[in-house]
């Protein structure tokens, strides 16, 4: 069973990779390495000693897209291919939608052109926008605040509509709550370029020095300690999650939603507590000025996921806060400082 993978060599995809080719399936992965580097995927290759058929392509690129799908016999696409920082999303917003969006519908009309209608596709908790209350349930209303957000809005409603005319197609979106930690090897992690938008990698530069102190974005939040609290996932439970997303859309047709979080929330006080403790590093921090767009609570309903995926998140939060600083002690400037030389292919 052949699985390609878009952006199949950044954060989620490579933990995804790592446990598809585990289970057993071929992967093939497309990525235009925009935010994330090959050596990710020999890493991967390396771990589990299988190869992977990796395509530097990227999706608007519609005529080499398109070759993948003449090369290859495709089961199933695992669409993780998107720019995702908010911050960004904002000042350039035409370059979000292009690359999100567009690039979606161009991977669609080359799937159904194909035949392949089995689709797992990586949306994101910010299409909730400031919910009415929490736990989030997939039924919440849904209001994306930033141009990242709605391009995930929009790539669902796009998604929901192929549906309507085409009842053979399978699509689980997957909404992800807050990923952090990395693989138990320390080989693969989160490796974001400059200094880090997320709370988790921050926390992690301020624990190897390459950064002076936490900045928390507000403590008066209506919240336990006034931070702002969060679904922290494993990014291995999230992987494992993809897994049984696939299992779902091969066995039965239909469009649906699935909240991937843990159910249970986290202030940014309590991580730093979690984090020190695994890693006994002391971590400076100064509260400062929430930041814009912030909002105070946001964690999930993981039921649905439970009840229909049969998957639910197994890593705690300790586990989540080693795994980071395991990956960030051994890799201080990620895969720039990564030293292998398998090839894949
Ligand atoms: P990532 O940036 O590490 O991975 C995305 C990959 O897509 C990168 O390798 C990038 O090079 C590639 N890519 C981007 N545009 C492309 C294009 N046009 N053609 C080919 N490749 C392209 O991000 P991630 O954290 O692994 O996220 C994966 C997906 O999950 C994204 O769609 C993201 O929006 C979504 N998501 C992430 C989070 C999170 O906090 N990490 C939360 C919710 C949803
Ligand atoms: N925070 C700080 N200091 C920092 C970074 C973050 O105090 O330097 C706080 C934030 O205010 C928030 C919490 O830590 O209370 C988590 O912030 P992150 O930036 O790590 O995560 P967000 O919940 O803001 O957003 C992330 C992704 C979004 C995604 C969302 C849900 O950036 O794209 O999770 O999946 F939509």
């Amino acid at each position: 069973m052949a699985i390609l993978l878009t952006g199949g060599a950044g954060y989620i995809g490579t933990h995804t990779c790592i446990e598809l080719l585990n289970a057993g399936y071929e992967i093939i992965v497309l990525d235009n390495l925009s935010n994330s580097s090959v050596k990710a995927l020999n890493c991967v290759s390396e771990l589990t000693q299988k190869n992977i058929k990796f395509y530097e392509v990227d999706l608007l690129d519609a005529t080499n897209l398109e070759n993948i799908f003449k090369e290859n016999t495709i089961d199933a696409v695992i669409h993780f291919a998107g720019l995702k920082a908010v911050g960004k999303s904002v000042e350039t917003p035409l370059h979000y939608y292009h690359n999100n969006i567009t690039g979606t519908l161009i991977l669609c009309e080359i799937m159904q052109r194909y035949n392949v209608k089995r689709l797992v596709f990586s949306s994101s908790a910010t299409v909730y926008g400031v919910p009415k209350s929490v736990p989030i349930f997939e039924d919440s209303p849904l209001n994306a605040t930033n141009p990242y957000g709605r391009t995930k809005l929009m790539i669902e409603e796009i998604l929901r509509d192929l549906y309507i005319p085409n009842e053979d197609w399978n699509i689980a979106i997957l909404r992800y709550f807050n990923p952090i930690g990395a693989h138990p090897s320390g080989r693969l992690g989160e490796d974001p370029q400059g200094i880090p938008n997320n709370l988790m990698p921050y926390i992690t530069q301020v624990g190897i020095g390459k950064l002076d102190k936490l900045k928390i974005f507000g403590n008066n939040y209506p919240t336990i300690d006034g931070t702002g609290v969060r679904d922290y996932i494993h990014v291995v439970d999230l992987a494992l999650g993809h897994l049984k997303a696939l299992e779902k859309v091969m066995s039965s047709p239909g469009v649906d939603t699935y909240n991937l979080g843990t159910g249970r929330g986290y202030s940014v006080l309590e991580i730093v507590e979690a984090f020190e403790r695994v890693s006994k590093k002391k971590i400076p921090y100064e509260i400062v000025d929430r930041r814009p767009g912030d909002i105070a609570t946001c964690y999930a309903d993981a039921t649905k996921a439970k009840e229909k995926l049969g998957w639910i998140a197994k890593r705690d939060i300790e586990e989540m806060c080693a795994d980071s600083w395991n990956w960030q002690f051994n890799n201080p400037n990620g895969y720039e400082s990564s030293k292998n030389i398998h090839l894949i292919n």
